[in-house]
C-alpha cells in the first residue's frame, strides 16, 4: 500500500511516498482503510520533532482519518467489516491504511461525508472540549477567537455562536475574517493591522471578553490577557505563532480571571463517555447543516508534502485533506 513516510525529523521536503506492506491489526486494534486523512497544524511540528510526543520511525504524519473498518485484532468485537468511521489515532493517517486502537475508532452515521468527518474530531472535539467543559461559555457572553480561520479556530467560531454567544473573530487578514464572519462571527478584528488590545477594548467597549480562544501564543497572549472581562477565561489552546508565552500573574490577579489550560488528548482518553458523547453531539450538528467541517483543499497522497506547507506557512483556512 501507499504510504507517506517520515524516515528522520525535518519539513515537508522530508518525506517520501513509498510503497510498504499492509499491517495486520493487533489485539484491541483495527485496520481502518483510508478514505481521506486530515492534517493539522501539529503535523508540522511531529515531522520535525518539535511536538510533545515523537513517533518511531518510519512514520506517517496525518493525526485523524475517515475510512471503513478493513479487518478486527484478537479481541474486538462490535464493529462489521466495511462499516464508516472515523479515527484517531494522533499519527499515521496519510497511508492507504492504518491500524488504530479500537478506542479511537468512533462509527460515522449516514448524513456526514468523508470529507466532512475527515477532520471533524481534533479541532472540533477540542473547541467543543474547551468551550464547553472547560470554560463553560453562555449564551450571550463574548467569545473572542484567535486564529479564526484556522482548523481550530474556525472550529471555535461555529461551535460559540451555536453556543449562543456573540463571537469576535481576530485573525490575520481580510480574507480569513470574511471567512470567519460566513461561518458565524459577528464581530471582527484584523490583528495584521490593529493592536488586539486596542481592537477588543473597542469592540467590547471597553468591558474586555469573557472567553479568548487562544491556538497562537506567541505575541499575541499577553494583549490577549490584558483584554479579559471581570471572571472572565482565557483558555490556552497552542502555540502555532511559535513561541510558548509566558504570562504575568498579576494580570490574572487583577481581573479575577481564569487561565485554562486544554488538553484534549488527554481529555480523549481520561474521559471517553464525555467524548463519545461529544462526537455524536457534533455529528448530529453536521448532518442537520449547523456546523460546516469547512474544507481548504483535499490534496492528493503524492502532494502530502505541499499540503504540510500550506500549514506550516500560515495559507490554510479550515482543514487541509489528503486523499490516498
Ligand atoms: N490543546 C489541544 O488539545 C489542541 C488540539 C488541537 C490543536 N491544538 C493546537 O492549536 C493550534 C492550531 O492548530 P490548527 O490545526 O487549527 O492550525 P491552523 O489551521 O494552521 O491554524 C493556526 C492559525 O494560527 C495563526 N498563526 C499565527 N502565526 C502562525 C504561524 N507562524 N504559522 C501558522 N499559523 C500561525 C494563523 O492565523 P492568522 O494568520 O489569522 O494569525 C492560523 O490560521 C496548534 O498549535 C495546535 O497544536 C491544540
Amino acid at each position: 500500500m501507499k504510504a507517506v513516510l517520515c524516515r528522520s525529523f525535518g519539513g515537508p521536503e522530508n518525506l517520501t511516498i513509498e510503497d510498504i506492506p499492509e499491517p495486520q491489526p493487533g489485539p484491541g486494534e483495527i485496520l481502518v482503510r483510508t478514505s481521506v486523512a486530515a492534517l493539522n497544524f501539529f503535523d508540522t511540528l511531529i515531522i520535525a520533532g518539535r511536538y510533545q510526543f515523537k513517533p518511531d520511525f518510519p512514520f506517517s504524519p496525518g493525526g485523524e482519518l475517515a475510512g471503513t473498518v478493513a479487518a478486527l485484532g484478537p479481541g474486538v468485537e462490535g464493529w462489521r467489516i466495511g462499516e464508516r468511521v472515523v479515527a484517531n489515532p494522533g499519527w499515521g493517517a496519510c497511508r492507504e491504511a492504518v491500524v488504530v486502537r479500537a478506542s479511537r475508532v468512533v462509527r460515522l452515521p449516514d448524513g456526514v461525508s468523508d470529507e466532512q468527518a475527515a477532520g471533524l474530531t481534533v479541532t472540533y472535539g477540542t473547541s467543543l472540549h474547551a468551550l464547553k467543559d472547560r470554560a463553560r461559555l453562555q449564551p450571550g457572553e463574548t467569545l473572542a477567537v484567535l486564529g479564526a480561520a484556522g482548523g481550530a479556530g474556525l472550529a471555535a467560531v461555529e461551535i460559540g455562536r451555536l453556543m449562543g454567544a456573540r463571537v469576535i473573530a481576530c485573525a490575520s487578514s481580510e480574507d480569513k475574517l470574511a471567512l470567519a464572519r460566513e461561518h458565524g462571527a459577528e464581530l471582527t478584528l484584523n490583528y495584521g493591522k490593529e493592536d488586539l488590545r486596542e481592537g477588543l477594548r473597542r469592540l467590547t467597549e471597553g468591558r474586555g471578553v469573557d472567553v479568548l480562544y487562544d491556538p497562537v501564543g506567541d505575541k499575541l497572549a499577553e494583549p490577549a490577557l490584558r483584554s479579559m472581562a471581570w471572571k472572565g477565561r482565557y483558555l490556552v489552546i497552542g502555540f502555532a505563532g511559535g513561541a510558548i508565552p509566558t504570562l504575568p500573574l498579576n494580570l490574572v490577579l487583577l481581573k479575577g480571571c481564569d487561565v485554562l489550560g486544554v488538553f484534549w488528548g488527554a481529555f480523549v482518553e481520561r474521559e471517553p463517555e464525555t467524548h463519545a458523547a461529544h462526537m455524536a453531539w457534533l455529528f448530529e450538528q453536521v448532518a442537520a447543516g449547523r456546523l460546516s467541517a469547512h474544507v481548504h483543499a483535499v490534496y492528493p497522497i503524492e502532494q502530502t508534502p505541499e499540503a504540510l506547507r500550506l500549514l506550516a506557512q500560515r495559507q490554510a483556512k479550515g482543514k487541509i485533506l489528503v486523499r490516498p
